[in-house]
């Protein structure tokens, strides 16, 4: 028999619970020993549920009790979150987290911790709500070099943009209705500006590539500079804008990461995904392009992770798991207007002959979509360069004027 205990009781945390106690005979089997949830942290009182008497309000109940082997912390946030998980780990239990905000800024040193006292620290909800995709990277394709990961990392920026697409629902209806379905984080300026994507994006970069990315190396926007006009602008091209979280390793050694909305082309399997589903696009150098598609939020797919992850600690108490990655350095990752993409420009023109022809002259081959665009405006995609490069050969166009430029992402 081993005990579980869960830290949160909030969207995810319930699931987990509820998952446990529906699936209980399968789970038990999975793990090879029975289990046993002892404990459930909150602060709020739930005296109806079924499970109500093992809440609890204080985290040394969980500490202490030597019964405890492996506790999924579902709270979010830094705090009390990371000093919990800290002791935990020290105390000798593994932790199980779908939390993406401390894995992206504390994961190195908690990943040094576990393996200092022989324990796991898993995170597979942390990216990607129910797809497996850690596991994947750390294991599947480890015999890869992984050239570059992009990725659709947030559910509720991507189901919002989707109906605005799709529906003409306004914004804020669309973020509504993604916190009533229970896809948005606590504080949803974490989905909307892009930090969300960006920690995923961080925990997939640390994972990929052996050394940690910390959130604020790392260039983020997120979708509030949308407009209409970008989406038919996108469509002419065949393409759709989507928030994008990449990373790519550079030939020097140093890394590339950004997330920002992008014009993604049709041709890409990304472009098709849509609601509140999620997708990572890993690129290695064997496999070459490897798809993982799925929910990436909402509280079954998640709990479906945290609960698989309790699974492999119990089965892995006295053998480490493969996960680790080194502390990061201020100048790993670049900068990200040092990085080579083509950029798709929306613009004003009072002159479309003068424009095309001075945009040939600055930029050489420039492309133009087939389909039809908003009046009075442009839309075309620079060549692959140096996004610096670009941007000061735009200030220069005296026959248009930008109003949005995206990254094309290939
Ligand atoms: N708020 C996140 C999202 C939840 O919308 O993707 C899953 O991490």
């Amino acid at each position: 028999m081993q005990g579980l205990a869960i830290m949160g009781h909030g969207v995810v945390g319930s699931g987990v619970a509820e998952l446990f106690f529906k699936n209980r005979a399968s789970i038990q089997a999975r793990a090879g020993e029975a289990l046993e949830l002892r404990h459930v942290l909150d602060l709020r009182d739930f005296a109806d549920l079924p499970y109500s008497d093992v809440f609890t309000k204080d985290f040394e109940q969980i500490l202490n009790d030597p019964a405890v082997a492996v506790v999924a912390e579902v709270m979010g946030g830094l705090t009390p979150a990371y000093e919990y998980t800290k002791r935990l780990l020290e105390a000798g239990k593994s932790v199980v987290t779908s939390n993406k905000e401390l894995v992206a800024a504390k994961g190195a040193e908690l990943l040094a911790l576990a393996k200092a006292r022989n324990v796991n620290y898993l995170f597979e909800a942390s990216v990607g709500g129910g797809i497996p995709v850690i596991r994947p990277i750390s294991q599947c394709l480890a015999a890869n070099t992984i050239t570059e990961i992009a990725g659709i990392l947030n559910g509720t920026t991507n189901y919002i943009m989707t109906k605005m697409i799709t529906d003409g629902t306004p914004f804020a209806d669309a973020l509504a209705e993604a916190q009533q379905k229970g896809y948005a984080e606590r504080d949803p300026s974490a989905d909307v500006d892009g930090h969300d994507a960006c920690r995923k994006i961080c925990i997939l970069a640390s994972l990929a590539y052996g050394r940690h990315v910390y959130p604020e190396q790392v260039h983020t926007e997120g979708i509030g500079a949308i407009t209409a006009d970008d989406v038919a602008c996108a469509r002419a091209f065949g393409g759709a804008v989507k928030l994008i979280g990449r990373t790519r390793l550079q030939a020097n050694g140093r890394l590339q990461c950004m997330v920002a909305p992008m014009l993604v082309p049709g041709e890409s399997p990304l472009c098709h995904v849509d609601g509140v589903f999620n997708a990572v696009l890993v690129r290695g150098d064997a496999t070459g392009d490897v798809m993982f598609y799925g929910r990436g939020a909402g509280k079954w797919p998640t709990a479906s992770a945290v609960v698989a992850d309790m699974i492999d600690c119990v089965k892995h108490l006295k053998a480490r798991k493969y996960l680790f990655w080194d502390e990061g350095a201020p100048d790993y990752v670049a900068d990200w207007t040092d990085e080579t993409m083509a950029l798709f420009v929306r613009a004003v023109v009072s002159d479309p002959a003068a424009a095309e022809s001075e945009l040939a002259a600055l930029f050489g081959q420039v492309d133009y979509p087939q389909g039809q665009l908003p009046a009075g405006q442009t839309a075309f995609i620079t060549p692959a360069m140096p996004i610096a490069r670009a941007r000061a050969l735009l200030a220069q166009w005296q026959t248009g004027k930008p109003v949005n430029v995206f990254c094309v992402c290939d």
